[in-house]
């Protein structure tokens, strides 16, 4: 099944290494990071792991929840996590899906069989608060990702639920932001009292409004 932005993530009860959860009942009220990796015992997948409990207060702070899987079951995870925690320096502080049967992998098509037939990619979804799909990123095995981009687009992604604007190229939390395109000069008025500039009648520039 594709998932796409906008969808709402599927929902499924899986085993992990904190327990079986019903994901929907799980995320909450929370938004929600859901990544694979393509196989337990393995060079890159052991340093995203580790980094990722590393930062784990940063989701905290953003009112999000992590979780990773993998085609490998729960007690291999568990084995697993104490290379990670040696290695790396952190215990894995989040849940891991085992999903031997690929029942999460195919609901997220997650296997892309022309890359490998049996072992997910590296996907990532984020959730917003309303259950619905706000990202997707999808890395080959050989390249692990920059989970400080995923924290970036997340501020993004929570600016823009909440004020009409979008955020431009390479744009970190406190950078300037521009007001959305669909927003007339008229409703910026009532929306930004503050002002913006005008580069160019599609283009309006203001500091992020909640600074
Ligand atoms: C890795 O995590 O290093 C890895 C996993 C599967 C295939 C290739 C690399």
């Amino acid at each position: 099944m594709t998932v796409r932005l906008g969808d709402v993530a599927p929902d499924f009860t899986a085993p992990t290494t904190q327990g079986e959860i019903s994901f929907h009942e799980w995320l909450g009220d929370s938004w929600g990071v859901l990544f694979s990796h393509p196989k337990d015992f393995t060079p890159v997948c052991t340093t995203e792991l580790g980094y990722v409990a590393k930062i784990k207060p940063e989701f905290d702070k953003r009112n999000v929840k992590v979780i990773g899987l993998s085609v490998d079951p729960v007690d291999s995870h568990v084995k697993w996590e104490e290379d990670i925690a040696e290695t790396q320096g952190t215990p894995v502080n989040f849940p891991m899906i085992g999903d031997p049967d690929r029942k999460v992998a195919d609901l997220y098509d997650m296997i892309h069989p022309n890359a490998n037939d049996t072992l997910t990619v590296r996907s990532v979804f984020v959730i917003g608060a309303d259950k619905k799909v706000k990202l997707t990123l999808t890395y080959p095995a050989s390249t692990g990702r920059n989970f400080e981009e995923i924290l970036r687009v997340i501020d993004s992604l929570q600016l823009t639920a909440n004020y009409k604007v979008a955020t431009p190229a390479n744009w970190e939390d406190g950078d300037d932001v521009i007001i959305g395109a669909a927003v007339t000069d008229d409703e910026a008025k009532q929306l930004f009292p503050q002002g913006w500039t005008t580069v160019k009648p599609y283009l309006r520039v203001l500091p992020q409004p909640n600074k």
